[in-house]
């Protein structure tokens, strides 16, 4: 009896449980990635990725950074430097300028 409760309020609590962690739910596209290095419909100032990172400019380094920081670097440069909204870690824009970027090397 007793057992059996626990066990219920196991499965209760199972439930409350966040999903497992969520992946990209979309294959990255290095085409895409390409398109939105370029594209300044990303930030609200007339400015691309490319304005500042010409063929990877300055990004020589990314080897060192691992998916979730690069992604989050992307991210940075959206806001501060092309005033743009942050994207979502895993949404495929992310993960296609992360993949693009690592091809500039
Ligand atoms: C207004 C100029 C500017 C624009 C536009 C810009 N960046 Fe940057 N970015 C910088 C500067 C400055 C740094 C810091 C460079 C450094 O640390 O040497 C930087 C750093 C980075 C880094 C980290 C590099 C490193 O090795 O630490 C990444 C990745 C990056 N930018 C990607 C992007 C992406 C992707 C975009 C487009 C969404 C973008 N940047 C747009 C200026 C810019």
């Amino acid at each position: 009896m007793k057992t059996g409760l626990n066990l219920a309020l196991a499965f209760a609590f199972l439930a409350l449980l966040p999903p497992s962690q969520t992946s990209a739910t979309e294959t990255p596209n290095l085409e895409l990635g390409k398109t939105l290095f370029h594209a300044t419909s990303l930030g609200t100032n007339g400015k691309s990725c490319a304005s500042c990172h010409p063929d990877g400019e300055g990004l020589h380094e990314i080897e060192a950074y691992d998916e979730e920081m690069l992604r989050e670097m992307v991210n940075f440069c959206i806001r501060d430097a092309l005033k743009g909204k942050m994207l979502p870690l895993d949404s495929q824009e992310i993960v296609s300028m992360e993949r693009y970027l690592r091809t500039l090397d």
